[in-house]
Formats: C-alpha cells, sequence, structure tokens
C-alpha cells in the first residue's frame, strides 16, 4: 500500500533518517518525533520540507498522543543508543526505553494504529549460546548489577510489550539489527572511535607500522552492516514481514575486532601492529546473526566490509571537526 502516513520516533537518528528517506521514495508520508537528543536534524536537511518534525521527548506521553494521530504505522527507534551511554546513563537508558515504550504503546492503542514496528538489537542476545544465531535463543541479562545490561533490559522489555499487545494491531514486527554502520552513525562507536585514533596518531607518527591500542584481545568479533543494507532489510520486512514476526538483520561476515584496525590501517596507508588492552566489562566475545528467515523473503547485503569501512571513514575523516568536544 502506498501513501501510507508513518511515525518514525527517533527519526532525526542515523537509522531513522535513512529510514524516513527510504520511506518517502516508496512513496508515504513521514512524520518524526525526536528530541535531538543523538538525532541531528541536519541529518534530514535534504528532505526538510518533505516530512513532518515534531521535536519532543518519548517520555512525554501528551506529545507521543500528538505525534500519533493520524498515523497508519509506527516505528519506535527512539532510545539511547551508543554503547558508553550503557555504562554511562543506565537510568537514562531504561527511563527513555520503558516510558517511552509504555507511552507509544498507549497512544497507538488509543489511535487505532494498527500497525507497529520496534527496532529491538542484537544486545538482547548478550553472550549468545549459538553462533550465528537464530532470532529464536533464549534473551538474557547475564548480570543486573552490570550498568551495561540497561540497554538490552530496555529492548527485551519493549519486545515483550509489543508482542504481548499484538491482539490490538493487525501486524507487529521486531526487527534486531545487528552492528549498522555508515557515514553520519555517531560517535559512540566502535568504527568511528577508531578512525578518530587512527587520524591522531597518524598525525603524530609518520612511520610506515603505527601501534594501535585496543580495548580487548582484538580476537572479539562483530559482524557489521552497511546502512544501506539495513535499510533493505527493514523494507523488505515492511513488504513481506509476518504478524509477531521477528527478524534479525545484518550480514554474516564475522570480523574480529583487530581486523576493523588493520583494515582501517590500510585506508590510512599504514601498516597497523595491534595492541591488546583490557575489554570492557559485560561485552560479549562474539556476535553474528543468522540471517536465514529474512533472506527468505529476499534479503542480500551487497555492501562488503572493506567498502563500507572505505566509505565510513571518509566521512568521519572529512567531518573530523564535527567530533564532540
Ligand atoms: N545503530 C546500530 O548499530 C543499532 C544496533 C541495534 C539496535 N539499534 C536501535 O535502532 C534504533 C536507532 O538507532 P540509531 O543508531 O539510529 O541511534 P541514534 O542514537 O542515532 O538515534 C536514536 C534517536 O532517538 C532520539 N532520542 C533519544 N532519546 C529520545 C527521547 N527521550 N525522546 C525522543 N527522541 C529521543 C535521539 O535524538 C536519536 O535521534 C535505536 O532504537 C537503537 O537502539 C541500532
Amino acid at each position: 500500500m502506498k501513501n501510507k502516513k508513518y511515525l518514525i520516533t527517533g527519526g532525526a537518528g542515523f537509522i531513522g533518517s535513512a529510514l524516513s528517506r527510504a520511506l518517502l521514495k516508496a512513496g508515504h508520508k513521514v512524520r518524526i518525533l525526536d528530541n535531538t537528543s543523538r538525532g541531528n536534524l541536519a541529518r534530514l536537511e535534504d528532505i526538510k520540507g518533505k516530512i513532518e518534525v515534531i521535536e519532543g521527548d518519548i517520555r512525554d506521553a501528551k506529545k507521543v498522543r500528538e505525534a500519533c494521530e493520524s498515523i497508519n504505522s509506527v516505528f519506535h527507534l527512539a532510545f539511547i543508543n551508543g554503547t558508553e551511554f550503557f555504562y554511562s546513563k543506565p537510568d537514562l537508558v531504561l527511563d527513555v526505553g520503558v516510558k517511552g515504550m509504555v507511552n507509544i504503546m498507549d497512544s497507538c492503542i488509543d489511535e487505532g494504529i494498527k500497525e507497529f514496528i520496534l527496532a529491538s538489537s542484537s544486545e538482547v542476545y548478550q553472550k549468545p549460546p549459538i553462533i550465528p544465531t537464530k532470532e529464536d535463543v533464549p534473551l538474557s541479562i547475564p548480570d543486573p548489577h552490570n550498568p551495561r545490561y540497561s540497554y538490552a533490559g530496555g529492548k527485551i522489555i519493549s519486545e515483550l510489550m509489543a508482542l504481548n499487545n499484538g491482539k490490538h494491531f493487525d501486524r507487529v514486527m521486531i526487527f534486531r539489527p545487528h552492528n549498522v554502520y555508515g557515514p553520519d552513525m555517531g560517535w559512540e562507536h566502535v568504527i568511528p572511535q577508531f578512525v578518530l585514533k587512527m587520524s591522531e596518531i597518524c598525525t603524530q607518527n609518520k612511520d610506515k607500522k603505527i601501534d594501535f591500542p585496543i580495548k580487548g584481545t582484538g580476537k572479539e568479533t562483530r559482524s557489521f552492516v552497511f546502512i544501506e543494507d539495513l535499510i533493505q532489510g527493514v523494507m523488505l520486512m515492511l513488504e513481506k514481514g509476518e504478524h509477531l514476526g521477528i527478524y534479525n538483520i545484518g550480514a554474516m561476515d564475522e570480523i574480529p575486532i583487530s581486523k576493523v584496525a588493520v583494515e582501517l590501517g590500510k585506508i590510512f596507508g599504514r601498516e597497523v601492529n595491534v595492541m591488546p588492552g583490557e575489554a570492557v566489562k559485560g561485552s560479549a566475545p562474539r556476535r553474528c546473526p543468522d540471517i536465514s528467515k529474512l533472506k527468505k523473503l529476499g534479503y542480500e547485503p551487497r555492501i562488503t566490509f572493506s567498502e563500507g569501512l572505505g566509505i565510513t571513514a571518509k566521512w568521519y575523516i572529512e567531518n573530523y571537526d564535527k567530533k564532540p568536544k
């Protein structure tokens, strides 16, 4: 169905802004709700005037209700993302996660909105028992005292609320993105942090071979998915996904963190000697999604990691002066 009206909470964020563009391109109308605490309206500059922007906090029930008026479908993305915030502001992560979800659910039901799509996360798997990880493995919080799990806790609560309110909707779907990256993805993630560190090291040290300190052994793995591929997956799920369906969206190349540093070194024309350091407490040693469920709907990630890393690094090098002080 064309010409549906979508609300994207967190629409000024990295994924929300790309999703806004994709929905517009598919012939839909878009409204976003964002308090720009992390998002940036400049990300939407090219589609300014084509989307409706409501500035407000997802914890403000009245604002959320207003944002839901005359909407056909909701993408709920507003959340505090960025690993360092899980440790430094776990109370805020849960406040936004839980109150936000309660508010958006209440408003959707009161307004009679029939479709609800939740952005969850690979973090709900924590230390997955099986890799590649399918959607049906048990979700867990290994240690409630570790603030890191504030984020996963908020996502698990949101998933439960979405699924258990399924009867109020024609379609509820959940997607679990796995390490999405790309230009302007924020600064509190491994790839931008590595680019910045590499730039600084390369400015100070002109040797061909450089030492590059990292957290952990470097053998920890992640599976990165380029933003365009993530959006391809979301749009496919939107077209063909089933009611109460949960979908991993990612790529299945399991990449050691040391490789990220080495590949980045190549972009800077350097040979990198990775120097292991203390690991971040609670970080999963390996992560890789099983994406066969979405593949059955036709999904195929297209951008290779080295291609995507090159595009992303270029953006961060060119926009170095925008880094938060
Ligand atoms: N980027 C990833 O790799 C990744 C991986 C897994 C899950 N996710 C999830 O996908 C969604 C989007 O992620 P993203 O990378 O675009 O993050 P992002 O931080 O760029 O976007 C989140 C947006 O939510 C907004 N927001 C935060 N608190 C708010 C509040 N109280 N009220 C209103 N708006 C608020 C921010 O301003 C921001 O624009 C999030 O739910 C995130 O948890 C992202």
